[in-house]
């Protein structure tokens, strides 16, 4: 595999960080997370937008040609499908203080990893959820590497052998432990709005624009608990893992415990972008 590191391509064995960085220190840094299908990555300016975005509200000041440096970094390793992963932390400093330096060296980072694509709809089993209390922080539209507390809601999914943790604050669902959620009840799917509580995905703006096209009905409203307890349909939604149906909540079916017929509408259609994507 190769990866790309501080201006150069290398193979991942060749890549080394310093141990003062300030990423592996203070988890002080961002990411991106970018699908690549047939080696053509999908919605790159909508990720580069939310990158920079990260970048500007954590002061992190850096500039690159980012759609160059996929573009190689994809062709290097084969093109295909796969996961781009990106990372820019504030880098090295000796002196472990919490201010920010001065001046910084930012280490940036990015590897391609293999992805398997969602292809047939009809071997899509759905997954169990649970749902967790969302004790994150407030500011969670930067996607920060600071990922501890996502890390510990998932294994608290886990270990109640679910897949997912849906993450409830102040009696509504925010989002899940690394996805956005849509609940749909009576026909209308409910997505959380774009706010300081949850990272708008880039996958969740494009199951909106599907979900509008098909002509259905849609709200941004965060929906409740009672109305996810009582949900026709729940889907996960991120860049790796496409639109998930959540077919068990709690220990408990959603609706008759199959996956629902609004998913496999939506879905159809995100297999049409995707092969538009690849057709170019
Ligand atoms: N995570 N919310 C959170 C907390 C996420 O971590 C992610 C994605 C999403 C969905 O965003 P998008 O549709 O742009 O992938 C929502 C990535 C995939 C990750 O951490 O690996």
């Amino acid at each position: 595999m190769a990866v790309y590191l501080n201006g150069a391509f290398m193979p991942v064995e060749e890549a080394q960080v310093s141990v003062l960085d300030r990423g592996f220190l203070f988890g002080d840094g961002v990411y991106e997370v970018i699908p690549v299908y047939a080696g053509k990555p999908m919605r790159l300016q909508e990720h580069l937008q939310r990158l920079q975005q990260s970048l500007n509200a954590t002061h992190l000041d850096v500039t690159e040609d980012w759609a160059v440096l996929i573009a190689d970094l994809i062709e290097l390793n084969g093109g295909g499908d796969l996961s781009v992963y990106l990372q820019v932390t504030r880098g090295a400093d000796a002196r472990r203080d919490h201010a920010l330096p001065e001046s910084i060296f930012p280490t940036i980072f990015m590897m391609a990893t293999p992805f398997t694509p969602v292809q047939d709809l009809e071997v899509v089993t759905g997954i169990k959820a649970v749902t967790v209390e969302d004790n994150r922080w407030l500011r969670c539209f930067i996607k920060s590497i600071c990922l501890q507390p996502n890390v510990l809601l998932k294994q608290q999914a886990n270990e109640a052998g679910a897949q997912d943790a849906i993450l409830v604050r102040d009696g509504v669902v925010t989002e899940a432990a690394a996805a956005n959620v849509f609940v749909i009840k009576d026909k209308v799917v409910y997505t959380a709005p774009k706010n300081d509580l949850i990272l708008a995905g880039i996958t969740r703006d494009l199951v909106l624009e599907l979900v509008r096209d098909a002509g259905l009905e849609y709200r941004e409203e965060a929906p409740s608990l009672s109305m996810l307890e009582n949900a026709n349909e729940i889907w996960v939604t991120s860049s790796t893992r496409e639109i998930v149906p959540v077919i068990e909540l709690d220990g408990k079916p959603v609706a008759n415990g199959k996956i629902g017929p609004l998913w496999y509408n939506v879905m159809q259609q995100y297999q049409v972008f995707k092969q538009q994507l690849i057709a170019g």
